[in-house]
This record gives C-alpha cells, sequence and structure tokens, in this order.
C-alpha cells in the first residue's frame, strides 16, 4: 500500500510527541555532546563567534554550545512548541541564548549577522518541491558574514538506501511503542508512524517523506548556495548500542565557506 503524504506534514509533527518518539537521538545528552565533538572539529567555534542554529528544534546543540561557552547563540525553528522548550531550558539553566519560531527560508534576521550557522539532526528534505532546500541554504549563505562557515547534518542517502529496513519498532520506557513503515523512493523515504501507550492506546498515526541527499547531490546543493571549500565527513555515527534509529545512524557532515 501506498504511503500517503501531507506536504505540510513538517509544520505539525514537531511536538512533544516527537520528542518521544526520536528520544533515543534527539533527548540523549550523549548522543548530542557526540554530535558536538564532531562539530567542534570540523569547524573552529570561539566563545565571540555569533552562532545560528537553524531548524534547531528543541535546541539540544545550540544549548549544548551555550554551556560549552558560547556568548552569542539564536535558534530558529518552525515549531512552536520546541522552541518554547528551548527557551524555558536555556532560562532554567540561565544559558544566553536567543529564540526565534521562523521559516527557515525567510527568518527575517539581519544579514551577515552571524559567523557560524549549523543545520543538525537532519532536518533538510522535508517540503515538496526540492528548490526550497536550495532556498533554505540561500539564506544561510544572506546571514552568514563573508568567510563565516555553514555545517549541515544530513542522513546520508546511500547508506539509507543500503540498510534500508520497511518496517521497524521500539519501545521507549514501559509504555510507548513506536512502530514506523517505510517505503523507499529514487531519492526520498516516506514512513507511516504508529505511536501507542500501553496504557491509552493509539496516540498518533501520521506519515512523513524525506528527501536524502549523497555526497554529489550535498556538494551541489551547497555549491548552487553559493558556498565554496565544500568538505564533506561521511561514517558518522553518535549511538553505540545497536538498533534502528531512523535515518540518525548513517550521517554525513557537509562544510561550506561563503567566499
Ligand atoms: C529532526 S528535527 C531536528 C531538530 C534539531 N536540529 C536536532 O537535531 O535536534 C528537524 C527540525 O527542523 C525544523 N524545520 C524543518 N523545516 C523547517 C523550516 N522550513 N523552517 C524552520 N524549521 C524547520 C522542524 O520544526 C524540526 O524541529
Amino acid at each position: 500500500m501506498v504511503i500517503s503524504v501531507d506536504p505540510e506534514w513538517w509544520k505539525t509533527l514537531f511536538d512533544e510527541v516527537y520528542l518521544l518518539t526520536d528520544a533515543r537521538s534527539v533527548c540523549d545528552a550523549a548522543v548530542t555532546g557526540k554530535e558536538v565533538d564532531l562539530v567542534l572539529a570540523l569547524i573552529p567555534l570561539l566563545p565571540h563567534h555569533r552562532l545560528l542554529d537553524l531548524c534547531g528544534g528543541h535546541g539540544r546543540h545550540v544549548l549544548e554550545l551555550c554551556s560549552r561557552g558560547l556568548e552569542h547563540c539564536v535558534l530558529v525553528d518552525y515549531s512552536r512548541v520546541l522552541v518554547r522548550r528551548a527557551k524555558m531550558e536555556s532560562l532554567s539553566r540561565r544559558l544566553p541564548l536567543s529564540c526565534l519560531v521562523a521559516d527557515a527560508r525567510r527568518t527575517g534576521l539581519l544579514s551577515r549577522s552571524f559567523d557560524r550557522i549549523l543545520i543538525m539532526g537532519n532536518s533538510l528534505g522535508y517540503l515538496r518541491d526540492s528548490e526550497a532546500d536550495l532556498e533554505i541554504l540561500r539564506e544561510c549563505h544572506r546571514l552568514l558574514r563573508s568567510e563565516g562557515r555553514l555545517l549541515v547534518d544530513l542522513a546520508d542517502g546511500e547508506s539509507v538506501k543500503k540498510r534500508f529496513n520497511p518496517e521497524a519498532w521500539h519501545e521507549i520506557g514501559e509504555d510507548i511503542l513506536v512502530c514506523r513503515r517505510r517505503e523507499m523512493h529514487e531519492r526520498s523515504v516516506s514512513v507511516r508512524e504508529l505511536v501507542v501507550s500501553k496504557r491509552k492506546g493509539l496516540i498518533r498515526d501520521r506519515s512523513y517523506s524525506i528527501r536524502f541527499y549523497e555526497k554529489k547531490s550535498a556538494e551541489k546543493l551547497l555549491a548552487g548556495a553559493g558556498f565554496e571549500q565544500i568538505e564533506i565527513t561521511t561514517d558518522f555515527s553518535p549511538h553505540v548500542e545497536a538498533g534502528d534509529h531512523g535515518f540518525m545512524d548513517c550521517r554525513m557532515i557537509v562544510v561550506g565557506r561563503k567566499p
């Protein structure tokens, strides 16, 4: 059966239930710590650098970077629920973080106001129109100062295809069961996700679709947005335990510089 996907799925999927279904990747401090270690190994980040975490979700990377001494950090995400979580966390930990709910294609922020931009956790490829990812990267180019760096953390499409698993399920704690059925297309994967609470019954039945990049297409995307000195690191996974972590197991980190 073909999985039918609402093209606007990305506007509403990222909420409290997402923080449960993806907890093994996005609510694990050790996983986030490893990802931040890799970011720091790939691009120099100094305390005075102005950093934007674009599509930053509930702020796990930017909050970790604030706690490691970054002084000028901004988080942008479309999800009001996740941005609110990030703001609350920054206030309770007294970390200096500005938060904004906006579409990454048009943030409304000032041109050339950042030294570094991160797009972490496989946050591209959601909009059906393939031009949309280019629009997001053009916005990054506009927001960066000359010689600023962009780092994009994506699922590696080649590995996703090789390791494709049409069905997967995992449990979260005593109560939650997450079941996923997947369909592979030429450049994307559609997923139907059922989330069941053993106590309350079905709490989510949603579908989504993600377009994938391989090394060549990722390089072309950054170059098309005006970036140069593009470098790609593959085979990164922050997970140690075995299991199907969706698309978060085989990652490709792409770094580019604004001329
Ligand atoms: C898989 S989550 C990753 C979040 C975060 N980077 C992390 O690694 O925890 C993808 C995020 O991208 C955000 N997002 C996707 N498309 C967006 C857009 N066009 N504008 C703003 N945020 C977007 C979603 O709201 C979601 O929070």
